[in-house]
Parts: structure tokens; sequence; C-alpha cells
């Protein structure tokens, strides 16, 4: 007979406004509450006993499941996105909170999960978006025309043989094409950041990738005094789509040099671990504030080192949402004076 504290129990989770589930070691379901029942569609008499991927039937099951990512690296997996196929077909935007259950001893004895419905934020945010998207679109017309009248002034006569004026048109210039690159970089990023990547996957050699891009920042790492190291230990072709994957990465070389003092030194190493295949990009820069490391992948968030360097503040929020896109994760460490290291992990 349960006590009252068990019925207690049993109302709070029932009345909380998040499906709350919980799974054995199998992951086969063990407790499933109110809102869960009709965020999925399925009672908890038939959820119970299941496979958690049959009930909730996420787009991460496959490659991200957290529940994995919990069992694999012992911490607590926050803030995923995904979205669930409920028991009518229909699809529901959530955010996922996975965690190990310990019991009193500290013993592990299964697993947690909290799933939030944020239908409501995402269409919100779909709206913002395609505002923004088209305010920025619609800005790109005028400045060609801007910059189109701009080009001409500076080669008529008259304007050419007065300083004045040609500073004037010169400041003008400069300035419409840094507002053309901030609109191209941020439709680029709107695109990047919708999740729906149309990803062309192949199989693909790291090694060859990180050649090209080591090619083509050549000059710029001469000019620097780099003394730039790679060493790619990875045998196994990657599937992945090599323009992505390759704007990633070069996106974190990019960084690692505008970061870097002259004639320091970076260091990219890549390897391969049954599970994953890892990518490190290694500098000796001025390092990353601790205030500053949590929030370095968000769109235009820029360090305090900004106004030493130009830039939009998307580079890294392309490399989360294009490493992501690919099931895998990237993190940053940082010894401000000494440097940073950004680490790039994707599924095998
Ligand atoms: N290797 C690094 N060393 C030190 N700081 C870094 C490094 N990489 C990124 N940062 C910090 O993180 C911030 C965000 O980086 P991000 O690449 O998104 O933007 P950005 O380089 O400023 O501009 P953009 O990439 O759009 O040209 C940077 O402004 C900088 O403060
Ligand atoms: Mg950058």
């Amino acid at each position: 007979m349960p006590d009252k504290s068990q019925h207690f129990r049993r109302y709070i989770l029932d009345s909380m406004p998040l499906a709350i589930v919980t799974m054995d070691f199998n992951f086969k379901i063990t407790s499933f509450n109110r809102k869960a029942e009709e965020m999925t569609g399925f009672p908890a008499s038939t959820a119970v006993g299941r496979l958690c991927s049959e009930v909730l039937r996420s787009n991460k099951c496959k490659n991200e499941c957290p529940l994995k990512t919990v069992r694999e690296y012992q911490e607590s997996a926050t803030g995923l996105e995904a979205e669930l196929t409920n028991h009518q077909g229909e699809k529901v935007p959530v955010r996922i909170g996975t965690t190990a259950i310990e019991d009193a001893d500290g013993n592990f004895i299964g697993y947690l999960e909290i799933i939030e419905d944020i239908s409501r934020f995402k269409e919100m945010e779909r709206e913002k978006e395609n505002f923004i998207s088209m305010v920025a679109h619609d800005m790109k017309s005028p400045m060609v025309i801007i910059g189109g009248f701009t080009k001409r002034l500076q080669k008529e006569p008259t304007c050419k043989g007065n300083n004045k004026i040609r500073k004037y048109l010169q400041a003008m210039d400069d300035a419409e094409h840094k507002l053309e690159s901030l609109i191209h970089e941020f439709l680029e990023h709107s695109r990047l950041d919708s999740n729906h990547l149309n990803l062309k996957r192949d199989d693909i050699d790291l090694a060859d990738i990180l050649k090209q891009i080591i090619e083509s920042h050549h000059q710029r790492v001469k000019a620097q005094g780099i003394d730039l190291q790679c060493d790619c230990q990875v045998q196994t072709p990657i599937n992945a789509d090599a323009e992505y994957l390759s704007r990633a990465l070069t996106n974190l070389l990019d960084n690692a040099l505008k970061y870097s003092p002259r004639k320091g030194q970076i260091i990219i190493n890549a390897w391969e671990t049954d599970r994953e295949i890892v990518i490190l990009f290694q500098d000796q820069g001025k390092g990353i504030d601790s205030e500053d490391l949590p929030y370095i992948f968000d769109a235009f968030y820029r360090g305090k080192s900004k106004n030493e360097k130009s830039g939009h503040g998307l580079g890294l929020a392309s490399v989360k949402s294009i490493v992501r896109q690919h099931g895998g994760r990237v993190t940053a460490e940082s010894t401000p004076g000494k440097g940073s290291v950004f680490t790039v992990r994707l599924p095998r």
C-alpha cells in the first residue's frame, strides 16, 4: 500500500509541465509521467517496459542519443534540441536534459530524462529569423546601388582631383564593403543555423581536407611567421559534407591565425578512437577570458579583444551548427595569456 508521501511525489511528477521519463541500464522505460503521456501520445501502461527510442522516437536517437552521451562521458547532457514524433505521427520540437540517477550511496541505478515542449518558442524563433533574414535580404539591393554609384563617382575626374571628395568617397566605399560583408555573413549564418542544412554526405579523407585548408592559408601563415604543424592520424573515411566540414575547420584555423601573435605556433592534431574522430586546433594566442568562454559559440558574440581584430562574431556559431548537424560537438578550452584549444568530435 503506497504511503502518503509516495502519493504526494506522484502528484508532483504528474503536475509537472515537463515530461519526466526514467530508464533502466538497458534504456527501457521504468516510469512515465502525465506530461510524457500527453507529449508522446502513449499511455504510461504502454510506454513502461519498452525501449526509450520506440516511445520517444526522437531524431537524435540514432546518432546523438543523449543517454549514450551520459553513459560514455559520465556527464549530464542538457539543452539538447530535438524533434519527437508522437503516436499520431506529428513532430514535436523539444529540449532534452539527461542525467544518471544515483542512489544515496552514489551507485548508478538508471537514467532520467526531462523533456520540455518548445513548439511555441520555436515558432517565435522562426518568425523572428524570417523577419531578420527578409530585412537583411532587402538591404542587399540598395547596397549594390550605393556601391555602384560610389565607384562611378570615384572615377569622375572632378572627384578624383579633389582630395576631400576622394577621401569621403573612399570612406563611403569602405563602409559599403563592411555592410555588404556583414549582410552576406548574416544571411549565410541564418542558413547554417536553421538546422536544416542539406548535407551532401560522402566518404571523405580528413587528411586531404586539412591539407587543402592549410595550403589555402599558406600566404597568411608565412606572412605572420607562424610555425604550423599538422599531424593527421585518421585513416577511416569520414561520412560528412566536404564543403561544410571544410568551412568549419577553416573558421577554426582562421581564428587560430587571427588571435595568434607573430611567430606563434599552431598545432592541428587529428586522431580516431573506436567511437569518434577527434580534430584539435591549438594555438599560443592571447587566449579567451573565462567570462567570454561560455558565449563564444553564440552568434554575434565577440570577446574582449573585439576592437583589435575585425570580424562579426559568426565564425564559431557556424562551426557549432555545422558540427552539430554532423552529429558531433565542438568545445573550447583556454588559458588566458597562453593560448586556446578547440576540439571537434565527430561520430565515426
Ligand atoms: N583561437 C582563439 N583565440 C582567442 N580568442 C578566440 C579564438 N577563437 C575565437 N576567439 C574569441 O571568440 C570570439 C568569437 O569567435 P568567432 O570566430 O565566432 O568570431 P570572430 O572571429 O570575432 O568574427 P568572424 O569569425 O565572424 O570573422 C572572438 O571574437 C574571440 O574573442
Ligand atoms: Mg572567427
